[in-house]
């Protein structure tokens, strides 16, 4: 049975839900995002629109949640093995997928209060708008998000790339500390 809360050894079961579903929100926000800035306008846009924005608000709340729930938890240090450029830059990567988690939702809350659209969150929930209307600023914000989203699929590129090198290459336990499943050695070594 996998704990709850984190211990210095494995990420719990809070923190792995949050991970995995989070995973699974952001690539359906990235393809629905994609897709419906390139399809015909009409009602099936409309609705892809609307389910993109859903998703998305979700999503800011889930990171939301993730922050406190990983300050309020210890976090499994890295493994002892692991050369410090490769530490920095793990930590430099985690840090920025953090900054994307916000930024992206962000700034697409912008870009639907500039254009002064009513949100509602799968027609449960009425959000307010965050800013007044305004053009160049739905704009800006237009422009940021296709940026973040490019950041994000880099930033996302190196992040899976350096899980799959520690399984598959290095043969160490930093992927599975992340999943529900366990190996004996893990119980015995921490790299
Ligand atoms: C993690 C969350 C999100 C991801 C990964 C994401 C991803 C994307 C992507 C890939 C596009 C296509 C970009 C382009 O080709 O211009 C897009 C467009 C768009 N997104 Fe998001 N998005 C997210 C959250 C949100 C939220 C929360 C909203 C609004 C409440 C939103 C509103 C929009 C709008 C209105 C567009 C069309 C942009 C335009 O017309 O310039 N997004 N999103």
């Amino acid at each position: 049975m996998i704990a709850i809360r984190n211990t210095t050894r494995f990420w719990g079961a809070g923190a792995q839900l949050l991970h995995w579903l989070m995973a699974a929100g952001i690539a359906t926000s990235m393809v629905l995002g994609w897709v419906m800035v390139n399809m015909p306008a009409g009602s099936a846009q409309f609705r892809l629109y609307a389910l993109h924005k859903s998703l998305g608000i979700t999503l800011l709340a889930l990171v939301a949640l993730r922050l406190v729930w990983r300050w309020i938890n210890v976090t499994p240090p890295l493994p002892d093995s692991l050369p410090r450029h490769e530490r920095w830059l793990a930590k430099a990567g985690h840090r920025a997928l953090y900054a994307l988690m916000l930024l992206m939702p962000l700034s697409g809350y912008v870009i639907n209060s500039a254009a002064n659209f009513p949100l509602n969150v799968f027609g449960l929930v009425q959000i307010p708008n965050l800013t007044p209307a305004s053009e160049s600023l739905g704009d800006l914000a237009s422009n940021l998000h296709l940026a973040f989203f490019w950041g994000f699929v880099a930033v996302l590129t190196a992040h899976i790339g350096g899980a799959l090198r520690h399984h598959f290459v290095l043969r160490d336990n930093i992927l599975r500390r992340m999943l529900p499943v366990r190996h004996a050695s893990d119980d015995r070594s921490r790299s």
